[in-house]
């Protein structure tokens, strides 16, 4: 078994231009070659990669698989522990300590008020469209200022402050910055945030961070939920909503059947999410020798999880790289498994739900600008695939 199994160089770093909703071609062929590939990480350690359904799935759910960001193993260097807070790379019992709290946070309630906030806020995008229009840059007209406010208004950044937050973790989630940019920007959103956290302590108010401040978590604790809050909602959301109308864009039929059918709005954001996966891969280590798809990960290795190609398995999904809003078969892994998963899923699909449907029906004749290829996609490089810009068009 050990002799055929496939093996893949690294990871990619770019998406065939003609195919910029699929992953990268040499993904694809490792999973064809079978669910789970010999590897080397881009920092030179082996590991493994796995794009096969079932196998994420499995891994997801392994308490023997560690997010632990110190115990990753991808190169000759040392990693640091996750800073107080930033639970997405810790395990059990830290990760729920922080977790816990957060879950009652995103109440019905609180999600049914900021649905309100959504249309309000997207309808105002749209005005502000229509008036400057007829074309716009759907990235930073639309997808970028729906979660950006959204987000804002669950810490409870003031208004004044919006613009200069929202360039700083434009900086630091592009994938396109130097490394001195980065650590640039990464440090005035700490600054930023500790800032804020003080504010609230001061002065709390209805928001998320404000009644944080009422439990035991430390000013620096605050700090770091915040920032996987603020990093792990915004970027993936503003992503979701461009990518998704560039793709229902190239794909007219399926426009069109959600113009005609509302009630396919629901089932067409799962089907958007699983298409489009932009939080692409996600890394596990093992913590002791474990048999995953008959090979055997020993303790101490990095497996590289490809979601992506995990939502693309035709073992799982008939057609997979078919966008039908129709789907039937749903379980995508968009949002991950297990005690990771994606712990603003529900304000994510109100988002989607809200603002795809209300730009497509007030644009009946939206379409792009420019050629399909010279849309600006985001290099594979970036932790969340997307759009650097999408020049959109309509007829007055
Ligand atoms: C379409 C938009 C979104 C996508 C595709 C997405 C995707 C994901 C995925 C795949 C994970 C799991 C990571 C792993 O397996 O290690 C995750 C975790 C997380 N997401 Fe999201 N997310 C989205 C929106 C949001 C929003 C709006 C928020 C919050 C406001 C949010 C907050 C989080 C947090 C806090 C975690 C860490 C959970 C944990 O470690 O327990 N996400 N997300």
């Amino acid at each position: 078994m050990g002799e055929s199994i496939h093996t893949v160089t690294t990871l990619p770093t770019a998406r065939q231009a003609s195919c910029p909703f699929d992953p990268p071609a040499e993904l694809l062929d490792a999973r064809r070659h079978g669910p789970i590939s010999r590897f080397t990480h881009p920092g030179g350690k082996p590991g493994w990669l796995i794009t096969g359904y079932d196998l994420v799935r499995s891994v997801l759910a392994d308490s023997r698989f560690s997010s632990r960001k110190e115990l990753l193993n991808v190169g000759d260097f040392e990693v640091p522990p996750a800073p107080p807070g930033e639970f997405l790379l810790m395990d059990e019992p830290q990760h729920g300590r922080y977790r816990k709290p957060l879950v009652g946070k995103f109440t019905v309630r609180r999600m049914r008020l900021l649905a309100e906030r959504i249309e309000r806020i997207t309808a105002d995008c749209l005005d502000a469209m229509e008036k400057a229009g007829p074309s716009a840059d759907l990235v930073s007209a639309f997808a970028k200022p729906i979660p950006t406010i959204v987000i804002c208004e669950l810490l409870g950044v003031p208004y004044e402050d919006r613009g200069s937050f929202q360039e700083q973790i434009d900086t630091f989630m592009g994938g396109e910055t130097s490394e001195e940019g980065l650590i640039a920007a990464y440090t005035a959103t700490q600054q930023y945030l500790a800032e804020l956290v003080a504010a609230k302590r001061a002065n709390p108010t209805d928001d998320v961070l404000s009644e944080l401040t009422d439990s035991d978590l430390t000013d620096e604790e605050l700090r770091g939920i915040s920032l996987i809050l603020l990093a792990a909602g915004f970027d993936t959301t503003a992503n979701m909503l461009s990518l998704g109308t560039f793709a229902l864009l190239q794909n007219p039929a399926q426009l069109a059947a959600l113009r005609a059918e509302p009630s396919l709005a629901d089932r067409a954001v799962e089907e958007l999410l699983r298409y489009l996966t932009v939080a692409k891969s996600f890394m596990r280590t093992a913590l002791v020798d474990v048999e995953v798809g008959g090979q055997t990960i020993e303790a101490g290795t990095t497996v590289v999880l490809s979601y992506n190609t995990a939502n693309r398995d035709p073992e799982r999904f008939a057609d997979p790289h078919v966008l039908d809003l129709s789907r039937q078969d749903g379980g995508h892994l968009a949002f991950g498994h297990g005690i990771h998963q994606c712990l603003g899923q529900q304000l994510a699909r109100v988002e989607m739900r809200v603002a795809i449907p209300a730009l497509i029906n007030r644009f009946p004749t939206l379409r792009l600008a420019v050629p399909a290829a010279e849309v600006g996609l985001r290099p594979e490089t970036a932790d969340i695939y997307g759009l650097k810009s999408l020049p959109v068009t309509w007829d007055v």
